[in-house]
């Protein structure tokens, strides 16, 4: 007898002893005749207490909480699969073939459009010259929300691809020691950066979700794209409908789902399935997918995309020529009074456009 045969005899044994319940005794009794019969025909050969375990099948255990009897969970399809496996390995198999084959080429695909994109119509340029007269654009607490959201943002993308594709890119390039040392760090990073990041896109909920509603406007930018192809301006209020797709679909939506999923992801001590574990992680991943590929336009319109409008987000100061090319609508709110902004005075001192 091997063992792990032993292991299961005794195991076996102490659960026959404990089992309240006459029903449970006698299938533990079946399966253990089942087993004694085995090992007299087929020394060695334990699949009858394997089959038991693979059931799914709920057995003895002391030690509370749902799903605690069951050492491995019923065989299941996952989409895509031609055949049945224990729900673990057909989670896993679904992970590292489709989410991760597709996943990855939808970020590849995504990144290399956007480059081409600046490589054939370039940044975004101011048409007028700076007046050098600043408006206030961005206020310290929107600020404050905008950076926490964005930089935890940046470290979950870096920290969950990591995770995500590491074993299979970095691994085979950097070695063991690098890639152990360096999925510790990233996951670390990712567990406590994870509820950071949750909170912070409440605020930012709260303190943009005002400026995000359907206004004067949004349908003519819709039907020109925004004048984003042709170069046309196309008026909009405070933010344009471009921006405001990005905060219901990507903060908000999106926002919820990576928070939802991830929460139940980070705590597995309330008692749920392994099952609703594998369902969170299918769907962090294709939420991800999501995210970083939306991110990426994004990303590029307020750096290099669009002249200006990163200082807009740094200084919380925009140029009048700048807000007049960009948000015509939103900047004669503010020069008639009818929306409350600062002025920044002179450019002395404050971060400028520069044309
Ligand atoms: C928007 C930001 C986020 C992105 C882009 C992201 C991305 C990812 C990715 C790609 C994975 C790897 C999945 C895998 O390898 O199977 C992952 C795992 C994970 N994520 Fe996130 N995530 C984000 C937000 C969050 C949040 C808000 C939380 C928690 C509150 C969270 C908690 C987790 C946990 C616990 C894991 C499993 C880590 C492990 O395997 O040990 N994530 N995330």
């Amino acid at each position: 007898m091997t063992r792990l045969g032993k292991l299961f005899g005794v195991l076996l044994a102490i659960a026959a002893c404990a089992l309240p319940s006459a029903v449970l005794a006698q299938q533990a009794g079946d399966s253990a005749n089942a087993q004694a019969e085995r090992r007299i025909a087929q020394p060695g050969n334990n699949a009858p207490v394997w089959r038991d375990v693979k059931s799914g099948e709920a057995n003895y255990t002391g030690i509370p909480g749902r799903e605690t009897g069951v050492l491995i969970q019923e065989p299941l399809k996952f989409p895509g699969q031609s055949a049945f496996a224990t729900a673990g390995e057909a989670w896993r198999n679904f992970r590292n073939g489709p989410l991760m084959f597709y996943g990855g080429w939808v970020l590849i695909i995504a990144a290399l459009g956007v480059l081409a994109f600046y490589l054939v119509k370039g940044a975004l340029k101011l048409k007028e010259k700076p007046t050098g007269r600043l408006i206030e654009r961005f206020n310290t607490l929107e600020r404050i929300a905008h950076w926490c959201v964005a930089i935890s943002f940046v470290i979950l993308a870096l920290s969950g691809l990591t995770i995500l594709f590491g074993k299979f890119v970095l691994l085979p390039v950097i070695g063991y020691t690098l890639f152990a040392w360096l999925t510790a760090l990233a996951k670390n990073l990712h567990n406590f950066i994870g509820p950071f990041f949750v909170l912070s896109l409440l605020l930012m909920f709260v303190v943009y979700v005002k400026d995000n509603f359907w206004s004067a406007g949004d349908g003519r930018w819709i039907v020109k794209a925004g004048g984003l192809l042709t170069g046309e301006h196309v008026p909009s209020g405070r933010f344009n409908f471009g921006e405001k797709g990005w905060f219901w679909i990507g903060v908000v939506l999106l926002g919820i789902v990576m928070s939802v999923t991830g929460l139940i992801l980070l705590f597995p001590n309330f008692d749920q399935l392994r099952t609703t574990m594998q369902q969170a992680n299918v769907f962090h991943i294709i939420g991800a997918v999501a995210l970083i590929t939306l991110s990426f336009g994004h990303i590029y319109l307020g750096t290099i995309g669009v002249e200006g409008a990163y200082q807009g987000m740094r200084a919380g100061f925009v140029d009048e020529t700048w807000a007049k090319e960009h948000h015509e609508l939103w900047y004669r709110d503010v020069k008639s009074g009818k929306v409350a902004a600062k002025s920044g005075g002179s450019a002395a001192g404050a971060p400028q456009t520069q044309h």
